[in-house]
């Protein structure tokens, strides 16, 4: 760390006149609600959101370093942002640039020292410092703030239902974990983001009860292990997150929850409970398996076999017959052979997903993985992701077509591209178009599947 900070009360009155921010969001929903509390941290320092990149006095770029693309994308947005930077400053106008997220943990000083026209680097646990970094830049000096800060920073951070000009949505993000202490081989979270943390009960029964009073109907609870969440009830009483679900349940106004991301070894009973009793609980459930190979599992440190998984996933099923699953897979790991890679491909047969994620494996610098001999040529890799998210989309389409006629709830969210067309969320996470013109935004309406398009269904409204 270059410089120390300290740690701003919150405040909602800015001291200066207002400001405009770009924030530019890489990699998973954590980031999404980071990017958004940083807007709050910001708000009390006289910033407002911006969409267009021109009008922005300060551009944040909230950045991934999961896979080699995610972080080599960050170089050249810096690259561009510094000619930005040169014409802004030539008519006397502030502009500035910072990084944060998972690449400016991982880099920090380097990032410094690549980029000349960086101003501030802070990392996922201090970004509640964020005005006084940009003060310190002000003066010419430049900030890089990665800490583990001691304080948390969701107790230095303003409450998000009450900055102005923030546009409100019916659905929100909102973190209860963070870090990992799994260290799967191929995986940098537990480098950038630290060893796992739990945000205790009250502060975030508070802000679901905050979002809900200000109309959010639906939350899901963010964590890189966010059923590794465990806490204290008020008698002091051991909690999971099967527990916070239950209690969850119970605040009014709130109509969905779901959560993301889990790991298979942390899915307890109580979890499972959950599932079968809650009907907020929405029956979706990502729940990534990497590998069905025991052989490359166990290279990844998954520390479970591809039976475990599938036996889990019976259970679950069991409990909430009508649950979809999404996972994501890993091709090419070190090591991985034609058979290990006809595993994978077995699994996602046995399960059967209706959606998933799947990656090459990219070797990242300082993880295990990176340090194993046995790398898979490019080539192989790319050939066997082809065969795996073809069988993944055609599962996909699989799963949408079974919705067809089929009678459900969705929650809606927005409006339509076409005149009178409203966009609602089914229980299983896909966009569902419907046409009706007296629709209200929040509101949960029962629809008739008609039809299916490539990412999303269409519907009308059901009779009755
Ligand atoms: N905590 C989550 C995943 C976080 S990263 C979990 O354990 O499931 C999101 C996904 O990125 C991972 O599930 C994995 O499929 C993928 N991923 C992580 N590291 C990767 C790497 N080095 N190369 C390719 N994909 C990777
Ligand atoms: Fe990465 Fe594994 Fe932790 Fe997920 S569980 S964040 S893949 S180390
Ligand atoms: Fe990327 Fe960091 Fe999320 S590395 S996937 S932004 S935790």
């Amino acid at each position: 760390m270059t410089d120390t900070l300290t740690t701003p009360e919150p405040s909602l009155q800015p001291e200066t006149p207002l400001k405009k921010v770009f924030i530019k969001t890489y990699g998973c929903q954590m980031n999404v609600y980071d990017s958004s509390r940083m807007a709050d941290a910001l708000a009390a320092d006289g910033y407002r959101t911006t969409e267009v990149m021109e009008e922005a006095n300060l551009v944040l770029l909230n950045t991934c370093h999961i896979r080699e693309k995610a972080a080599d994308k960050v170089y050249s947005a810096l690259g561009r942002l510094r000619d930005m930077k040169k014409a802004r400053q030539a008519k006397g106008e502030e502009f500035m640039i910072g990084v944060t997220g998972c690449v400016a943990q991982a880099e920090g000083e380097e990032i410094i020292r690549r980029e000349p026209g960086v101003d501030v680097v802070i990392g996922p646990q201090t970004y509640h410092r964020l005005p006084d970094a940009l003060k310190k830049a002000r003066t010419g000096r430049r900030v890089v703030d990665t800490d583990y800060a001691v304080e948390d920073k969701f107790e230095h951070l303003p409450d998000p239902t009450k900055i102005p000009g923030k546009r409100r949505s019916v659905t929100a993000f909102l973190t209860v974990q963070e870090g990992c202490d799994k260290f799967c081989t191929f995986c940098v979270v537990p480098y950038t983001r630290g060893s796992e943390v739990s945000r205790p009960l009250s502060q975030i029964v508070d802000e679901v009860k905050r979002l809900a009073d200000s109309g959010v109907r639906e939350i899901t609870l963010l964590g890189q292990n966010v059923n590794g969440w465990h806490g204290e009830s008020r008698n002091g009483a051991p909690m999971g997150l099967g527990d916070l679900l239950y209690e969850l349940a119970e605040i009014p106004g709130l109509a969905r929850l779901r959560y993301t991301t889990s790991h298979p070894r942390d899915m307890d009973d109580r979890l499972i409970e959950a599932h079968r009793d809650l009907r907020v609980l929405m029956p979706y459930l990502h729940l990534p398996v990497q590998s069905g190979s025991d052989r490359i599992l166990k290279a990844m440190n998954r520390r479970h076999k591809a039976a475990d998984y599938l036996a889990l996933i019976e259970r679950i099923r069991a409990a909430r017959p009508d649950i979809a699953l999404s996972g994501d897979f890993i091709v090419g790991f070190p090591g991985e052979t034609e058979e290990d890679f006809a595993d994978t491909m077995a699994l996602v047969e046995k399960v059967g997903y209706a959606q998933a994620f799947s990656f090459k494996y990219s070797t990242r610098p300082g993880t295990p993985g990176a340090e194993l001999d046995n790398q898979v040529d490019e080539e192989v890799k790319s050939e066997r992701l082809a065969r795996l998210q073809e069988l993944l989309l055609r599962q996909q389409h699989d799963f949408a077509r079974s919705l067809v006629g089929q009678t459900m709830d969705i929650l809606l969210e927005k409006p339509g591209r076409m005149e009178g067309q409203v966009i609602g969320k089914s229980p299983w996470l896909q966009s569902v178009n419907v046409d009706a013109k007296s629709l209200q935004i929040g509101d949960i309406i029962k629809v008739r599947i008609t039809d299916t398009g490539p990412n999303s269904l269409f519907a009308e409204v059901a009779p009755g």
